[in-house]
């Protein structure tokens, strides 16, 4: 398989607490990849310097063979990388439509004011809807956001990530916080999605990273402690030593 990430020896500290270890991952065109670990491992640290909101220390972070490391996140962006956040930031006043249209609009590049003909609205509207019925959000689509409940706005946080046109897509614990019915909507969701995007997902629920990764890596106190299909993670003993076996 291509590859399509790849992380050198990528370090970042803050002060003394070396949160990033001499990281070495692969993320491969199409792939759906897991990154576990327990609370405080740096895996937000991790995905963070993937989209650029955070500086490495050191190290590389080959995107496509160039290093994007410490790239501005809208760069990192329009080459290829789109994310969403474990806090969200949807405009809430806003209809579902409008959001994502918004999100349309953005990656386009239309400026909000200019002038737009009726045909070049039309091609941001179907694009909104289209990207809509990618996730299978169900309902009214001129809800407001607020209307929400929050299973769907965090699936709607992806239809947002998608708007970008990414070939990753960096996802932050997309179930946390869910019910087990929310959490099994988000499953098809993601089981959904096409494989020309590849996914690099952090995910505590077993379950969810039992049910779509091809790949798992886990980390632990900023260091790779294993990266392999989930069966061999599964019957890794080092794994089930410090991560599995603690009842997460
Ligand atoms: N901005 C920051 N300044 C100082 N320490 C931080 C900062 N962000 C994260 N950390 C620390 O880095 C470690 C890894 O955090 P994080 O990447 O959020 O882990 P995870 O997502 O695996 O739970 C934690 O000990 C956390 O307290
Ligand atoms: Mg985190």
């Amino acid at each position: 398989m291509t590859e399509l990430l790849r992380t050198e020896k990528l370090n970042r500290a803050f002060g003394s607490l070396v949160v990033t270890r001499d990281v070495d991952l692969e993320v491969r065109a199409g792939e759906r990849h897991a990154l576990i670990g327990p609370n405080g491992a740096g895996k937000t640290s991790f995905v963070n310097q993937l989209g650029g909101q955070l500086k490495p220390s050191s190290g590389r972070i080959l995107f496509r063979g160039e290093d994007i490391a410490g790239l501005q996140p809208q760069e990192i962006c329009r080459r290829g990388i789109a994310r969403t956040f474990q806090k969200n930031n949807l405009f809430r006043g806003l209809s579902v439509r409008e959001n994502v249209r918004l999100a349309v609009q953005a990656q386009r590049g239309t400026p909000y004011q200019a002038f737009r003909s009726t045909r070049a609205d039309r091609a941001l509207w179907d694009r909104a809807d289209e990207l809509l019925a990618q996730i299978g959000l169900r309902g009214d689509l001129e809800r407001r956001v607020s209307a929400l409940s929050y299973g769907e706005q965090r699936q709607l946080e992806i239809a947002i990530a998608l708007a970008a046109e990414p070939s990753l897509l960096l996802l932050d614990e997309p179930t946390s916080g869910m019910s087990p019915a929310e959490t099994d909507a988000m499953i098809d969701l993601v089981r959904g999605l096409p494989r020309s995007i590849a996914l690099l997902m952090i995910e505590h629920d077993m379950k969810v990273v039992f049910s779509l990764a091809d790949r798992i890596t886990v980390l632990y106190y900023g260091e790779v402690l294993a990266t392999g299909t989930p069966q061999e993670i599964q019957n890794s003993t080092r794994v089930r030593e410090v991560y599995l076996g603690e009842g997460h």
